[in-house]
């Protein structure tokens, strides 16, 4: 069996004028913006690489070797990763594979085509691949010189600093896999929540599907709190009718409406108002979410409004 697809991929490198992408797979299904595209090329053959994310141009160096390895942006819904090589007599050979990125909160990333695969690198043989130029014995540093980017963003989560397999502890389909409900693993460390959150009487759909990373990244983010998206932005994608300036409260508010943002928040020093000024993204007492368990008309208000 081994041997046959050897043979399988010889004869496809070899078909393919010595340029072959080795990953990301042809429709595989992503859920980071950051993926590793790896090339594998005939040094002797091609004189000119390039490579192109959605159109626009990554620089590659030749250089004496046969594999080529970059970490490339990618978003939401289908992108196109396409790899352009020259061989010594001037012929252009192309090779592109399309990849989709899944996120609950950017509409084009709901729902990935019926085709679209989730993939697994982290398997023996998968590795192995690499081993001739990475270190793959699994350590702390190894984890960086692959996955880079997850890490480099502006709010850095603590333990993907540290440790990334405090939450990839491995599975059967790869090495590195995490366990679902992912919320578990959130609440071994933040086991405080989970104790406030589940005594709540009303619960948020999202968080209580235990993917806390539907909003959260668990990496890193240029958010606050390692959201996918600011608040307001993240609230709306899925309360599209409250990105209107109608909400909240307008009748309450001498029929026009109620400020969401660009105020500073009374209740919240340091921070701007913005939907989780008034409700609570995870869990409430009241059936809005409201933050402080809002049990009367005014109570709500005078977290803000104190006369
Ligand atoms: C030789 C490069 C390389 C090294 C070293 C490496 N990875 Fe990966 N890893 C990949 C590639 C390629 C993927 C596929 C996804 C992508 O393109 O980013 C991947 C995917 C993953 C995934 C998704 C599950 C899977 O198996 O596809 C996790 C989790 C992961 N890596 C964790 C780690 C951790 C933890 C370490 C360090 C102990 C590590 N990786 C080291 C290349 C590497
Ligand atoms: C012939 C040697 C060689 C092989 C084989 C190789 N790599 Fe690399 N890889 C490198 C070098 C050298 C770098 C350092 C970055 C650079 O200058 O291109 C690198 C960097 C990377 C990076 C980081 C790129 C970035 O943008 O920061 C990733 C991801 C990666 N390799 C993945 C892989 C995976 C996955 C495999 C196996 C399928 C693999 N590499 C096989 C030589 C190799
Ligand atoms: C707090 C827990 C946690 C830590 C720590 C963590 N991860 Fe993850 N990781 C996850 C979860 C949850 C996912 C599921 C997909 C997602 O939300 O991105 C994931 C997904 C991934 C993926 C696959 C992304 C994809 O496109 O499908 C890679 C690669 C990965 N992690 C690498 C790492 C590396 C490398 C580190 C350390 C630098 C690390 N993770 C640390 C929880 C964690
Ligand atoms: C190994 C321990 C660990 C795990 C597992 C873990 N975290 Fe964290 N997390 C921390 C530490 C440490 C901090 C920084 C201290 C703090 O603010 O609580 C932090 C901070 C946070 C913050 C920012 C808190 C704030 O007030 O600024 C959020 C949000 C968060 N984590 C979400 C998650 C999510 C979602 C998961 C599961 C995917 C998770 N964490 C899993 C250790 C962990
Ligand atoms: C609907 C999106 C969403 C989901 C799903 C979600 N969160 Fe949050 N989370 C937020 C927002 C928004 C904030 C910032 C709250 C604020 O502005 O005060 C936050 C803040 C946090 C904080 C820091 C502040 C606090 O309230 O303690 C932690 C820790 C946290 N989330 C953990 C989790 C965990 C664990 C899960 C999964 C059980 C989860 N979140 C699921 C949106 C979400
Ligand atoms: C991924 C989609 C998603 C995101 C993101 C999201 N919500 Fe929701 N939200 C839902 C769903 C589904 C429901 C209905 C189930 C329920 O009541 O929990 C809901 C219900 C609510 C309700 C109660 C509505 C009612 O009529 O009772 C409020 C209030 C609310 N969300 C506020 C927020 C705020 C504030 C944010 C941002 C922190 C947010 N939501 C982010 C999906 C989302
Ligand atoms: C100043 C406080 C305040 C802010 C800020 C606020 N809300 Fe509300 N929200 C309310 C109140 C009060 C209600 C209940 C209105 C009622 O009684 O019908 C409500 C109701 C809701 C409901 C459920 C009822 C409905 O009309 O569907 C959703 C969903 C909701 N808000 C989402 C949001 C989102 C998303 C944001 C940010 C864009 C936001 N809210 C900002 C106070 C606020
Ligand atoms: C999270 C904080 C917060 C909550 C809760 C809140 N508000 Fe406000 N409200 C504000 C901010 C900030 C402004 C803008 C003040 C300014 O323009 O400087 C405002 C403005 C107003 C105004 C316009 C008049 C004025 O003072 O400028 C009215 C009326 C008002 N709010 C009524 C309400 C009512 C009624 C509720 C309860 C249903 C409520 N608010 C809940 C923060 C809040």
């Amino acid at each position: 069996m081994i041997g046959l697809s050897l043979l399988l991929i010889l004869c496809k490198f070899f078909l393919g004028w010595g340029l072959e992408i080795l990953f990301p797979k042809e429709k595989s299904i992503f859920e980071e913006e950051f993926v590793s595209v790896v090339i594998k090329v005939d040094p002797k053959k091609i004189k000119e690489l390039s490579l192109k994310a959605n159109g626009s141009e990554i620089p590659l160096k030749l250089e004496e070797r046969d594999t080529y390895c970059k970490t490339v942006k990618i978003k939401p819904g289908e992108n196109l990763i396409e790899v352009r090589a020259v061989d010594g007599k001037g012929k252009v050979r192309v090779k592109t594979v399309r990849i989709f990125m899944v996120s609950q909160v950017f509409p084009e990333g709901n729902v990935p085509p019926k085709d679209f695969k989730v993939f697994r690198f982290h398997t023996s043989r998968n590795e192995s691949l690499c081993a001739k130029c990475h270190k793959l014995n699994g350590e702390q540093e190894t984890c960086k010189s692959c996955h880079p980017k997850l890490i480099e963003r502006k709010f850095q989560h603590p333990p993907a600093v540290l440790g990334c397999t405090l939450c990839h502890t491995g599975g059967k389909d790869s090495k590195y896999a995490w366990a679902e409900p992912i919320s578990e693993t959130c609440y071994l460390c933040h086991g405080d929540r989970k104790e406030t959150w589940l005594k709540k009487k009303y619960i948020h759909g999202p968080p209580s599907t235990g993917r806390c990373n539907i909003c959260h990244n668990p990496h890193s983010s240029e958010h606050r709190f390692f959201l996918r998206k600011q608040i307001l932005d993240l609230c709306t994608t899925c309360h599209s009718e409250k990105r209107v300036e109608k909400h909240p409260l307008s009748g309450f508010v001498f029929g026009s409406a109620h400020p969401i943002s660009g105020k500073p928040d009374p209740a919240r020093p340091g921070r701007e108002l913005t939907c989780t000024g008034c409700h609570n993204p995870h869990a409430s007492n009241y059936r809005f979410f409201f933050q402080n368990d809002y049990s009367g008309e005014a109570i709500l208000c005078l977290r803000c409004h104190k006369k």
